[in-house]
């Protein structure tokens, strides 16, 4: 059997965290998120490097001692992280990649008073190119000779061109988490940084979206701003040619199912019983993030406490939100504007054995699990999305055949029709949608319910890695 290709993984947020324990010892922990479960599985069996970023302390200590190995979803790969000083990190991550990209490509913006770039900006983009730069030059210090390299997201767009010049030996392949903006959107950028970034991009061989609908989007752009051949999946410019491909991300039922049954989860479940008893749960789960709508959630559902009195007493509604990008303003701003009006819905309504909301924003795993098992109906109502897992997650774990109520600009609402999708940009009608959810008839909420468990789980997150490796690596002999 011909061997596999030996792999370099790039991400901002990498497979492990250096924290400092209290006995003052560097402890390694288990990087946070889905990517690094999903990359894990692709990565048995080959020879594979992980490149990502040192932004604590004690991951530029790190950072200084070279590379490590470490072991990652039944994977041992080599981890090398770039040292990234406080300031550098800081006007990369938090100002260009989270308060510029991430608003573009979500429409965050009220445009007509942002964005207004000017020095702080101009900066701001100058340490992306530096620390793409950086990330390039220690894939390609990690990668032998023909490997196939894989960064990942909106941080790193400008990695394949670098990469290109410098290894034209290698196979890129680059996979964008969120959504891709319309053409109209994009040109909101300044001009000079809109082409540069799709020019790096499209030096990849093979370009990964969520969801056909971002693809299109970004071969939109890619024509209308650069002037580029689209023909099929490909985009043509310069002489070269990328291949636009969709794979959706999905979830890892058996780790899922397995987790919710641990008994921290069954503790958190009494908790909650004992909060909503045997009333109607509402159930929303988040990061704390704009793009996450959880101000018009609320609003919604505060419509439907005003319509219909005989709700009262009757519903809660739970929102367990994470802790997330504390350091940016708007987000600041944002979630003042949440705590605010969820006082404001507890004060018009509660009586003395009802509160109507709760609001908890305490990260706890083991509660998200049992909320997920115990909810009615679940809301995720993102302005834009590229994928939404909790979408995938409630559904997949539920036991009261709840309901699913969808943006339809999550990139999941593609593929789960049984879902009820509403416009969420438009509170009456997400109120409407509840209101639909508590009076679908027994059979009708299991029919949904059975199809969205079949539907949830998605492509199994080993896989997707390795279907996206595959394409990269095939797209060099045609
Ligand atoms: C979401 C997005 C990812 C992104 C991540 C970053 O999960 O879907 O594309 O990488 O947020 O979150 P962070 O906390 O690292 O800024």
């Amino acid at each position: 059997m011909a061997r596999k290709a030996p792999i370099v993984v790039a991400s901002n947020r990498g497979p492990v965290a250096f924290a400092r324990a209290p006995d003052g010892s560097i402890e390694q922990r288990r990087g946070v998120g889905g990517l690094v479960t999903a990359v894990g599985g692709a990565l048995r069996g080959r020879d594979a490097a992980w490149v990502a970023a040192a932004f604590t302390n004690e991951d530029r200590e790190q950072a200084a001692r070279g590379r490590f190995t470490f072991d990652v979803g039944g994977a041992t790969v080599r981890v090398r992280l770039a040292a990234l000083d406080e300031k550098l990190y800081d006007a990369y991550y938090n100002e260009f990649s989270n308060r510029i990209l991430w608003f573009l490509h979500h429409y965050l913006w009220e445009t007509p008073r942002a964005p207004e770039p000017g020095p702080a900006e101009g900066a701001a983009w100058d340490a992306y190119e530096t620390v793409n730069e950086r990330f390039a030059e220690l894939i390609a210090d990690e990668a032998p000779e023909g490997a196939t390299a894989m960064p990942q997201d909106y941080h790193l767009s400008l990695v394949p061109g670098v990469l290109r010049a410098h290894r034209p030996d290698l196979r890129i392949g680059t996979f964008w988490h969120i959504p891709f903006c319309q053409p109209d959107q994009y040109r909101v950028l300044p001009d000079v940084w809109g082409a540069a970034l799709l020019r790096g991009m499209l030096c990849a061989d093979a370009i990964g979206f969520q969801t056909q609908r971002w693809a299109d989007n970004f071969t939109a752009c890619c024509r209308e701003v650069l002037g580029a051949t689209v023909k099929g999946k490909h985009v043509s410019i310069d002489g070269r040619s990328a291949r636009v491909g969709v794979y959706p991300v999905g979830v890892d039922v058996d780790l899922l199912r397995s987790q919710a049954g641990q008994p921290e989860v069954e503790e958190a479940a009494k908790r909650i019983d004992a909060l909503v008893g045997d009333r109607t749960m509402l159930l929303r789960v988040d990061r704390t993030e704009l793009s996450k709508n959880i101000l018009r959630g609320f609003i919604a559902y505060e419509r439907l406490l005003e319509r219909r009195s005989d709700l009262h007493g009757r519903i809660v509604h739970l929102a367990l939100l994470t802790p997330s990008r504390r350091a940016i303003p708007e987000y600041q701003e944002y979630m003042r504007a949440c705590r605010a009006r969820a006082d404001q819905i507890n004060e018009r309504f509660s009586t003395p054995d009802w509160q109507p909301l709760i609001l908890d924003e305490s990260d706890d795993f083991p509660a998200t699990l049992a909320a997920y098992r115990r909810y009615d109906i679940l809301i995720v109502n993102p302005v834009f999305d590229g994928m939404n897992l909790v979408a995938r997650e409630g559904p997949v774990i539920n036991e009261r055949d709840g309901t699913l109520i969808l943006s339809r600009n999550a990139g999941a609402a593609a593929e789960l029709h049984p879902a009820l999708l509403v416009n969420p940009f438009d509170a009456d009608g997400t109120a409407d949608a509840i209101e639909r959810a508590l009076g679908l008839s027994e059979r009708e909420r299991q029919e949904r319910a059975h199809a969205l468990k079949e539907l949830a789980p998605g492509v199994p997150p080993g896989d997707w890695l390795g279907r996206q490796i595959k394409d990269v690596t095939r797209r060099r002999g045609t």
